[in-house]
C-alpha cells in the first residue's frame, strides 16, 4: 500500500491527465477569461458524448421534466428523479463537472429540508454540486448548505420553478426596478458562497453587467454573448425537441429527423422480410 503522500500524489496526477473539473477551476476560468461550457444531460449514454466532447460542466437540470418525463413544466419533477437521473449521468462522465439541478419544494420548504435534500443527492448520485433557483429569498439556505461543504450553482433571472408568478416563460429584467432586482439577486448568491450562477432569460446589457460585477462566474441562457460561460438544453441543440423553439435555440444537428428516417426504415424492412438479413442473423 503506498504511503499517503505517494498515494494523494498519484491521485493528482491522475486527475491533471484526465483534466477532471473541480469546482475550483471555475472561478479561474472566469479570472482568465476562459469560456465555461455547460450542457444537459439526463442518462449514461448522452453523458458519456457530452463528457467526450469536453463540455466543462454537465446539469442533470430539472428541464428533464419536459424533455424526458414530458410534462408541461418542471414543476412535477422529484427527488427520486432527479437521483435517478443524476446517478446515470455520473456513471458516464470522466472529466466534467456534474451539477445535479434540485427539484421544486426539495430546497425551499426549510434549511433542514434543503440540506437532508441537497446531501442526499450528492451522496447518491456522484454529482460535485447542486443548483437552486432563487436569489435574496434562498441565500441563507445556499450559505447553510455551502457551510456543511456542498457547493451551489444558483439561477436568476426566469427561473422556470417560478412559472406560475411569471405568468409563462417570459424574459425577465425589462424594467429598471426589475433590473435592480435580478442584480441583488445575483449579488447576493455570490455573498452566500455559490460558485458560480445561472442567468436565464434577461436582456444581454443586463447579463453583461451582473457578469461583470461577480468575481463568480455566470452562465447564460437567453442572457447573451457576455456571460463567462453558456448553457442550453442538450435535446434542443440536438435538435430532438422540436415542439417550440425559444430565441436563445441554436439547433446544431437534427436527431429528430435522423431518427425518425432510421425508424420509418426499420419498420419498412420488418414489414417486407428484408430484416433481419444473413449478416444480422445467426449460423
Ligand atoms: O433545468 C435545466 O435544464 C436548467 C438549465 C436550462 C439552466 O435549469
Amino acid at each position: 500500500m503506498p504511503s499517503g503522500y505517494v498515494w494523494e500524489g498519484f491521485l493528482v496526477y491522475m486527475d491533471e491527465k484526465r483534466k477532471k473539473i473541480k469546482v475550483p477551476d471555475l472561478e479561474r476560468k472566469k479570472s482568465q477569461g476562459e469560456k465555461i461550457v455547460m450542457l444537459t444531460a439526463y442518462d449514461y449514454l448522452f453523458a458519456r458524448i457530452v463528457d467526450e466532447a469536453g463540455v466543462d460542466i454537465i446539469l442533470v437540470g430539472d428541464s428533464l421534466g419536459t424533455v424526458i418525463a414530458g410534462h408541461t413544466s418542471t414543476l412535477p419533477v422529484t427527488l427520486r428523479d432527479i437521483i435517478y437521473h443524476a446517478s446515470a449521468v455520473s456513471r458516464g462522465v470522466n472529466y466534467a463537472l456534474v451539477v445535479a439541478d434540485m427539484p421544486f419544494l426539495s430546497y425551499q420548504v426549510s434549511i433542514k429540508d434543503a440540506k437532508k435534500n441537497c446531501g442526499t443527492v450528492i451522496k447518491e448520485t456522484g454529482a460535485a454540486a447542486v443548483k437552486v433557483e432563487g436569489g435574496r429569498a434562498i441565500a441563507k439556505t445556499i450559505r447553510a448548505l455551502v457551510d456543511i461543504g456542498i457547493p451551489v450553482m444558483g439561477h436568476v433571472g426566469m427561473t422556470p420553478q417560478s412559472l406560475n408568478k411569471f405568468g409563462g416563460y417570459r424574459v425577465q429584467g425589462k424594467t429598471p426596478d426589475a433590473r435592480k432586482k435580478i442584480l441583488e439577486d445575483a449579488l447576493a448568491v455570490e455573498a452566500a458562497g455559490a460558485f458560480s450562477v445561472v442567468l436565464e432569460a434577461i436582456p444581454s446589457d443586463l447579463a453583461a453587467e451582473i457578469t461583470s460585477r461577480l468575481r463568480i462566474p455566470a452562465i447564460g441562457i437567453g442572457a447573451g454573448v457576455q456571460c463567462d460561460g453558456q448553457v442550453i438544453v442538450l435535446h434542443d441543440m440536438l435538435g430532438l425537441f422540436d415542439d417550440f423553439k425559444p430565441v436563445f435555440v441554436k439547433r446544431y444537428a437534427n436527431l429528430k429527423d435522423l431518427s425518425l428516417n432510421a425508424i420509418k426504415q426499420y419498420s419498412e424492412e420488418v414489414r417486407n422480410g428484408k430484416f433481419p438479413d444473413e449478416e444480422h442473423s445467426y449460423k
